[in-house]
């Protein structure tokens, strides 16, 4: 099977893309390398990677000849930024969707929307978010990711092309760039400087490891029924505090590093994915605890530190930390 990975050169997407690899399909990947993708996540695989835009319906359509699925990666990924400014998330998500879907039912190829637990919204109050509760997101990001997810539904019934949407919860692993909250303190703690924990640190999020993630968005693109969601869950729910806390043992960092800053405007307090729907359907299930998946994670950023050090080093990183974090450490306890 030939298949176009869109968001490849991402975090999540290249895991992906390299799994399809070594699983003997062959693999393109069309990515627009904004500042979260990067090249050197695909090096050394010879995994063909098409610069350019899923807005761009031109672009889509070549990178998409000959191929029989598109896995839909590409995305503005991070909350913060998307309370600093949502243009691009609204255009990426939205119209980069349905630029995507606008090819499918033309030459009608499998299709797997790559979404997230967010738009389920905050579960403070308990219980797990199933596939068919109601969207109710709370950020920018979530917003435009539910948008995004609207369209698969239409598509299916108006033109019934054969699509998927999944919903994985918050993942973590090898190559995230280091803006969220795993890939950001473990290499702040490595360097020596500030872990910034938003708030009390109470806050809940259901950990999925990469490899995990990626084997239930496959699931899916090979066994998934068209028109049905997939709720992709870590099974790990654990506090910020607690995870900043094994950060700094794991490096071996100074404890005094952990600060509490200005909570983020609307922050949810939890979320947590019933994935019972994926385990009976296509016989997925999380494989990787978080206890080992953390300690692999950390591991790799202290034997990778060129990969990260370049990005962190960069005049685009360095803008956003200062914009994101200065105000709020100097105000930090
Ligand atoms: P990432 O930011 O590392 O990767 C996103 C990729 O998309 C980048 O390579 C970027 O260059 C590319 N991209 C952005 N806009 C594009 C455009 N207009 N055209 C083509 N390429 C574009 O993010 P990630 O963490 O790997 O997330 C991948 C997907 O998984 C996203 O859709 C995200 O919403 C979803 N997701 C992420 C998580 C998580 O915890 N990271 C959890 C659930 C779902
Ligand atoms: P993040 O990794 O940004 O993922 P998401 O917002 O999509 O869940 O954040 C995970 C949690 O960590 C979230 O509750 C916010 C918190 N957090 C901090 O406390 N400090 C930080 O600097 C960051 C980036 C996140």
């Amino acid at each position: 099977m030939r298949v176009l990975v869109t968001g490849g050169a991402g975090f999540i997407g290249s895991h992906f893309a390299k799994r399809l690899q070594r699983a003997g399909e062959e693999v393109v990947v069309l990515d627009k390398l904004t500042y979260s993708g990067n090249p050197a996540n695909l090096e050394g695989t010879g995994i063909e990677l098409v610069v350019g835009d899923i807005c761009d319906p031109q672009a889509v359509e070549r990178a998409a000849k000959g191929c029989e699925a598109i896995v839909n990666f590409a995305a503005e990924t991070h909350v913060d930024r998307s309370i600093l400014g949502a243009t691009d998330f609204g255009r990426t998500e939205f119209v980069g969707t349905q630029t995507l879907l606008e090819l499918v039912r033309k030459i009608d190829v499998r299709y797997v929307q790559v979404s997230t637990d967010e738009v389920y919204g905050d579960l403070e109050a308990g219980g797990s978010s199933r596939e068919n509760d109601p969207l109710a997101p709370s950020s920018p990001y979530s917003v435009a990711k539910a948008a995004a997810d609207l369209h698969i539904p239409a598509y299916v019934r108006t033109f019934g092309v054969q699509a998927c949407i999944t919903r994985g919860s918050n993942t973590y692993g090898p190559n995230q760039y280091p803006e969220k909250l795993i890939p950001l303190f473990s290499t702040n703690a490595l360097d020596g400087q500030p872990l910034p924990l938003y708030g009390d640190g109470k806050q809940i999020r259901d950990w999925l490891y990469v490899e995990d993630h990626c084997a239930g968005v496959e699931a899916v693109l090979r066994r998934g029924r068209a028109g049905e969601i997939y709720n992709i869950g870590g099974g790990h729910e654990v506090e910020n505090i607690e995870i900043a806390e094994r950060i700094i043992e794991l490096t071996g960092a100074d404890p005094k590093l952990l600060q509490h800053v200005d909570d983020r405007p609307g922050h949810d307090r939890r979320y947590s994915l019933s994935s019972e729907k994926a385990k009976e359907e296509l016989g997925w299930g999380p494989v990787v605890s978080f206890a080992g998946g953390i300690e692999q994670t950390v591991a790799w950023y202290q034997a990778n530190r060129a990969w990260w050090e370049s990005i962190k080093s960069g005049e685009h990183y360095r803008a956003y930390y200062e914009r994101q974090y200065a105000e709020r450490l100097a105000g930090a306890e």
